[in-house]
């Protein structure tokens, strides 16, 4: 297990070797699906830059990328529960396959928004491809087209997820573990979330 600043560790959840066959496996169904059509892939940023980056060299079609940005989480590991556009499209989506690609879904709210900001926009198709999904912490439906791994409900980086901008570069997917000072100072946030039962 690593061990990194302030007594953080990391446990491999998924390695770099079985991420990349599962990569190939989506790629090859987006392909089937879409045969001879092209497709127009949308990065969440900056989560999906990594799987964004190997998922489209495996796609046999035409392509085309964008990229958009949100912010849900302000610098820890709870969500602010509100989602806010940073960046949007360079171009327009009318008429396109659409793929919106996630680093993660967690508690939807972050595709939530962006599936209805997106689909006023006219796509041809609109569909979404997550590397992970954490359905215990669902607070909002999400129809997914194409997911990598469902993962349990623990906070990971890696392979493009950050806990506070910090281990997007690892090769594996790894969850963290914080000393229990810290993990309990994140705890009244997380309480105070689902309280409020966000929308
Ligand atoms: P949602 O809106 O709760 O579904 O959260 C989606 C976003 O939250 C993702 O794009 C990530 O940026 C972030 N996120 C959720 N869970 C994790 C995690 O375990 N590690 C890192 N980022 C996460």
């Amino acid at each position: 297990m690593a061990r990194t600043g302030r007594k953080i560790k990391l446990k491999p959840l998924i390695r770099h070797t079985v991420i990349k066959k599962r990569v190939q496996a989506v790629a090859r169904q987006i392909t089937r699906d879409f045969r001879g059509q092209r497709v127009h892939l949308i990065g969440v940023l900056k989560g999906s830059c990594i799987f964004l980056a190997d998922l489209v060299r495996e796609i046999d079609l035409e392509t085309s990328i964008d990229f958009i940005a949100v912010s849900s989480y302000a610098r820890g590991k709870e969500s602010s529960g509100q989602v806010r556009l940073l960046k949007d499209l360079d171009s327009s989506i009318a008429g396109l396959n659409v793929i919106l690609v996630e680093d993660i879904l967690d508690t939807g709210l972050t595709l939530n928004y962006l599936l209805r900001v997106l689909s006023q926009r006219k796509p041809k198709t609109l569909r979404v491809a997550a590397l992970l999904d954490k359905p215990s912490r669902r607070i909002k439906k999400i129809r997914t087209d194409y997911v990598g791994f469902r993962i349990p409900n623990e906070f990971v980086v890696g392979y493009g997820l950050d806990y506070a901008e910090r281990y997007r570069n690892l090769k594996d997917v790894c969850i963290l573990q914080m000393p229990p000072d810290e993990a309990s100072a994140a705890r009244p946030l997380r309480q105070a979330i689902r309280s409020r039962g966000v929308s």
